[in-house]
């Protein structure tokens, strides 16, 4: 029998013999949907602007990235499709060649200049719509994905910081220079001329694990741990519909939504000089895993996958393990995809370093992220760590040849 979308997903949450398809409802014993194809980490090639889904999501992070959100100074709807076009054609023109060079001495330069003699093009650039994009300027109320409302205070340990939360829009720009990232942002910013401002801004990186587990490359965060192996693998894509990729109508949500997902952006700073003073036996006990191989405490390896039944007191991994209550694989828990990146911006305002974890998540339904960022509240980690900005979006479906980001929502408003 043939399963619709929400049908497949339906049945396998209600199976054990699911955990095949659902990582995160694995029974005991299952092997993890995870594998390090996809994820590479460095040295990427610009993926492809056109496609049912948006580049830059299910590959892992490239090398260096900025995150941005923009706030639309158009006044109408025509000026909000004029502003998708603009930035639909400058990121498939960075993924696909270079900027020309500057020949004419008495034309203002067309490029910067600054990737002069770099042969690297933007690896990927993703755009997605913050709920502020349906409010009344642009008479989309009626299209808005059902589940997008603004990013609440208070999820975990928040401190959020208006002029670094939330945004009409939120772009992601990845290179596999700085340079390319920021060179990105500058054509993009330009091309704009005025009709959207910068709310916010954040430089990334990430880098390739230095000792990879064999078919797998997951990256360390800036707490020293691993970062990504949990999640589902992204090459599979019938588990990609399930845990990622709107269905739109058929998951009740506007039918533009089809292919696009909810994305839960959270810039986490690091109390790095506490974190760094504490054992590494609660430091490991904080996450779950050990600190240098990233396997589960119950466990050898970083693949292995850790069997609650067989810990049900808690004495290898707490109760209060990040990875214990993030995803307890109880058969009920929904799956995310994590594509985090971290980042540093020098010192606060008392010396401390600031830095941390701008934690992104991409998911077919928000409750996927607020169902475990709730089970999460008051997790130990939570010492370390105050989320003091990002937002909720909902990333675009991808264009089709021809197409331009969100011409499916400016068209469904007629
Ligand atoms: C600064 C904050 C955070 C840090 C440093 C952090 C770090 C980690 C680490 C080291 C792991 C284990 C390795 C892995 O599977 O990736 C992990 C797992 C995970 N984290 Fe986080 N995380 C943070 C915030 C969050 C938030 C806000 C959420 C969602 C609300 C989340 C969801 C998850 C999930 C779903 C897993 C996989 C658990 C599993 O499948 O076993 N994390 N995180």
């Amino acid at each position: 029998m043939a399963l619709s979308r929400r049908g497949f997903l339906g049945a396998a949450a209600g199976s054990v013999a699911a955990g095949v398809v659902l990582a995160g409802c694995e029974g005991e014993g299952t092997a993890p949907a995870t594998s390090g194809e996809g994820n590479p980490g460095a040295g990427q090639q610009p993926q492809s602007f056109h496609g049912a889904h948006q580049m830059g999501i299910l590959p892992g992070p490239a090398s260096y990235a900025v995150a941005f959100a923009l706030d639309l100074t158009v006044a109408d709807r025509g000026g909000l499709a004029d502003v998708l076009q603009t930035l639909s054609a400058r990121i498939k023109s960075l993924v696909e060649k270079p900027s020309d060079d500057p020949t004419d001495p008495l034309k203002v330069p067309e490029d910067n200049g600054m990737l002069t003699g770099l042969d690297a093009l933007l690896v990927s650039g993703t755009v997605a719509a913050g709920a502020s994009l349906f409010d009344a300027r642009f008479g989309l109320q009626s299209l808005k994905p059902t589940a997008l409302d603004p990013m609440p205070d208070g999820l975990a340990r928040d401190e959020l910081d208006p002029q670094r939360t939330h945004g009409d829009l939120l772009v992601l720009v990845q290179g596999e220079h700085a340079d390319v990232a920021m060179h990105a942002v500058r054509r993009i910013v330009r091309d704009l001329g005025g009709k959207a401002t910068v709310r916010w801004l954040l430089e990334l990186f990430t880098r390739p694990d230095t000792t990879p587990e064999p078919d797998r490359t997951t990256t360390r965060n800036l707490m020293g741990f691993k970062d990504g192996t949990g999640n589902p693998d992204p090459t599979l894509d019938d588990l990609m519909d399930d845990v990622v990729w709107s269905a739109g109508a058929e998951d009740g949500e506007p039918a533009w939504c089809a292919g696009g997902s909810y994305v839960a952006a959270r810039t986490l700073r690091m109390m790095i000089e506490e974190w760094d003073g504490h054992t590494l036996d609660h430091q490991e006990k904080v996450f779950g895993r050990a600190k240098v191989s990233g396997a589960p405490l119950d466990g050898e390896k970083e693949t292995d996958v850790p069997v609650y039944p067989k810990d049900p007191a808690g004495a290898k991994i707490p109760f209060t393990a990040h990875i214990r209550l993030a995803n307890p694989r109880d058969g009920k828990a929904k799956l995310m995809l994590r594509r985090s990146m971290s980042y540093t911006r020098g010192i606060d305002g008392a010396g401390l370093l600031d830095q941390g974890l701008f934690f992104v998540s991409y998911q077919r339904t928000m409750q996927a992220f607020l169902e475990a960022q709730q089970r999460l509240k008051g997790e130990p980690l939570e010492q370390f760590v105050i989320t003091n900005g990002g937002g909720f979006y909902f990333a675009f479906p991808g264009p089709a040849e021809g197409e331009y980001l969100g011409q499916g929502l400016i068209e469904a408003a007629g």
